[in-house]
């Protein structure tokens, strides 16, 4: 099966979730379009991803993953990119703080364009259109025309994901998430907030420890990490055409990689064994993300294993579960023991978000803050019976005032999610929900760290 893999092999497999396009000869054009294009990103800053990624696994590292649901071309302005990566760097700040461990910061940013969705299609009344499936292949408004999936909004998703990705790179490489403006991340809404106090205590916390460094002649002079940071991109791999345009040899290594994104991940929908999005990812050099659902079987995850890392190469495989506050504890354990006992090396990320949805009486699509959060705790309490490592998190969250997720320090209710609901596909936690998880996810892992300090 190995050698037979070259950009294009999944497609002689049954692909789910994939759009139908009506016209083939206008999609083969956007894609000989892209394939021309420049890169994203390069296979260096993959590797090094893949190294950070290592350390996770090894206990030495943790994983912040995070960001929107569904990307919308109308939400494209700078100020938003912003305030997501701001909430991000906070997270990360609160983890990296309270754990004493480096934090790896990966963006659900700059490419999560494509949605799988439940149903093929929608219907309202008399009238079926197909389902949205992101802004990379048809529009949210339920009209005929705009759910048709259109060729051409490739291209304005590779835009979107090239000024994205530039804009990110500025802000983490020039100056604005340098450690020393740690107070000036807290969101003016936030700021006032339960939550933004107790950032901002740690942001004195931090200032002062700096300023001690400092005397000590150590300076962001002394020390550019001090400055800057790296950070880097995900989305689920889902489109696949897209993605073989995408894909390169990289010129150092002789290897094929995805060049969209640093990491893709496959979707609980699309991953088959013998699927086509499985095909596709084993041949990519990427680090790489499998969503793991309540129905993955503990031999299942194994051949996955066996086709999208046969070297057991640390950092290659991140298992992202998405059980439900509910089943996470039995789910988990099964799969944890399965690859623990065959040796196996991968991150374990908690997807809190994903298996914790529901619908309102009003018909909004929420997830209880309550149940993300224990979804959270029970999952470092699967980790610590088993003495494995609680990788990290992956989560959908904006940096906007939004009001999607119920619960929190704002007690958002049942009837107050009509307030700002704004997502285009799945609600998402706003930037105080993010630091309360932060918080919680910094306590477990001190507490993972006292409790590897008292068995050593
Ligand atoms: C997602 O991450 O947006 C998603 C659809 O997740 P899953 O594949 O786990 O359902
Ligand atoms: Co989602």
């Amino acid at each position: 099966m190995e050698s037979s893999w070259h950009p294009a092999s999944w497609r002689a497999r049954s692909a789910a979730q994939l759009p139908v396009y009506a016209d083939a000869e206008a999609l083969a054009a956007v894609e000989r379009e892209l394939a021309g294009y420049p890169p994203l990103v390069f296979a260096g800053e993959a590797r090094n991803l893949k190294q950070q990624l290592a350390e996770v696994a090894a206990g030495r590292a943790v994983l912040l993953q995070g960001g929107d649901c569904a990307e919308a071309f109308a939400d494209f302005q700078a100020d938003k990119i912003r305030d997501t990566l701001r909430v991000l760097l906070q997270m990360a700040v609160v983890l990296t703080y309270g754990s004493g461990l480096p934090v790896v910061k990966v963006g659900r940013m700059a490419g999560q364009f494509a949605k799988p969705r439940s149903e093929p299609t929608e219907r309202q009344g008399e009238v079926e259109l197909p389902s949205y499936k992101g802004d990379i292949v048809n529009g949210l408004a339920f009209d005929a025309r705009l759910r048709a999936p259109a060729p051409k909004r490739q291209l304005k998703a590779y835009a979107q994901a090239a000024a994205t990705l530039n804009l990110l790179r500025a802000f983490t490489e020039g100056g604005y998430a340098s450690l020393e403006r740690v107070h000036t991340w807290n969101l003016g809404f936030c700021e006032r907030s339960s939550q933004g106090q107790r950032y901002q205590a740690f942001a004195d916390q931090i200032t002062d420890a700096l300023a001690f460094m400092k005397a000590c002649g150590v300076s962001h002079v002394s020390t550019p990490a001090i400055q800057r940071t790296t950070f880097h991109t995900s989305h689920e791999a889902l489109l696949l055409g897209f993605e073989e345009a995408l894909t390169r040899i990289d010129s150092t290594s002789g290897q094929w990689y995805a060049t969209s994104a640093h990491m893709l991940w496959v979707g609980d929908r699309t991953r088959q064994v013998d699927g086509a999005h499985v095909e596709f990812c084993r041949g990519v050099a990427n680090p790489l993300g499998l969503k793991a659902g309540p129905t993955l079987e503990p031999d299942e995850l194994l051949r996955l294993l066996d086709i999208l890392n046969p070297t057991n190469e640390p950092g290659r495989l991140t298992v992202i579960g998405r059980f439900g506050a509910d089943l996470v504890e039995s789910k988990l354990s099964r799969l944890v023991r399965a690859v623990e006992s065959e040796g196996r090396t991968v991150v374990w990320a908690c997807d809190p978000m994903h298996g914790n949805t529901m619908k309102t009486g009003s018909g909004y699509k929420t997830r209880p803050f309550e149940r993300v959060l224990t979804e959270v705790r029970r999952f470092f309490d699967v980790h610590q019976a088993e003495g494995t490592h609680a990788g990290g998190v992956h989560i959908e969250m904006t940096g906007e005032d939004v009001t999607e997720c119920t619960g929190g320090a704002q007690a958002i209710t049942d009837e107050g999610l009509a307030d700002r609901y704004h997502t285009h596909c799945d609600p998402r936690l706003n930037a105080q929900q993010s630091l309360e998880l932060a918080f919680l996810i910094a306590e477990s892992l001190r507490a993972d760290r006292a409790q590897l300090r008292e068995a050593s």
